[in-house]
């Protein structure tokens, strides 16, 4: 008896942290993919994954107690795969807690609305992240670009580009812990205030600028600014993001809760290689994507 589920990942385009404090945030579905099997067998519960074969991941307490949250302590293994990079502010969490309920509701023969879905994952979401504003399961689960804004009843609205924008992803080399720059944020408050508030106007106006590369990219570095003075950039992100604008880059700004994670470049046909080609000289593993993508599955 086993069961299969799967789920993408996701960019936050404009407006991470002050989406916390009820602000618009826009973000996009990405093509990388969690993947989780669910095998019965006798025993505790084991998780492991081939990314780093010989590791328990169960031993990690975060970890297993958002896995109990689905399943039961006996009886069951648990293999994740995928491509999509974990803790780099792709919503790895979310992607693979909505990969393990839809797992388990194929191995029982069951299925979830949208809406129980949603609360499901954003249950496992609190586990991983302490107070999510919810963001990103609202994005893998809708697979799109959506206008997210959080508040007695989270608001997603789909968005409809003409055409997809098309970005470099760039991982910096750490991981960012969520939890944490959401809570440092939030002990910097209210001498955050104005900043959030500026994060806030800003994502209105790269809503606005979406049909329009030459006009976004500017304000995408404007975000990455604000960003730095909310104090969850590191050096690495902002040397990365230099680099990239030296490279032809029209725009780009860390993504997702910061303190490490990706940096995300907009590109076009003309500068996109160049842009893969610093980053791979530098160091970096990147790649390119639209967002959002046709969901494959
Ligand atoms: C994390 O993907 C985005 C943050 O805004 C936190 C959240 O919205 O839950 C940093």
């Amino acid at each position: 008896m086993q069961g299969i589920g799967r789920a993408c990942g996701k960019i936050i385009l404009a407006g991470e942290h002050a989406v916390v404090y009820g602000e618009p945030a826009l973000a996009g579905s990405i093509d990388r993919w969690t993947q989780v099997k669910i095998q019965a067998r006798p025993g505790p519960l084991e998780i492991s994954t081939p990314n780093t074969p010989g590791t328990k991941l169960q031993d990690d307490p975060r970890l297993l107690r958002a896995f109990l949250c689905v399943l039961p302590e006996e009886g069951f293994s648990v293999q994740i795969q995928g491509d999509l990079w974990i803790g780099r502010g792709l919503g790895s969490s979310a992607s693979l807690s909505t990969a393990l309920i839809r797992a388990w509701n194929n191995l029982q023969g069951g299925t979830s609305s949208q809406s129980d879905l949603e609360q499901q994952v954003m249950q496992l979401e609190t586990v991983f992240h302490g107070q999510p504003s919810g963001i990103d399961p609202a994005v893998i689960l809708r697979q799109g670009l959506v206008r997210f804004e959080r508040g007695a009843r989270p608001q997603a609205q789909p968005l409809t580009p003409p055409k997809p924008l098309r970005l470099v992803v760039i991982d910096s080399g750490t991981a960012g812990d969520t939890a944490a720059l959401v809570e440092r944020v939030r002990s910097g408050h209210p001498e955050n205030d104005g900043t959030i508030r500026a994060i806030g106007q800003l994502t209105h106006r790269i809503e606005r600028a979406l049909n329009t590369p030459d006009a976004l990219g500017p304000l995408l570095t404007e975000n990455h600014r604000l960003l730095q003075d909310l104090g969850v950039s590191t050096p690495t992100l902002d040397r990365i993001v230099e680099q990239v604008l030296q490279a032809g880059a029209l725009g780009s700004k860390l993504a997702g809760a910061g303190g490490g994670g990706v940096v995300i470049a907009l590109v076009d046909a003309t500068c996109e290689a160049s842009v893969l080609g610093s980053m791979s000289a530098a160091g970096y593993r990147a790649f390119a994507t639209d967002l959002p993508t046709r969901a494959t599955s």
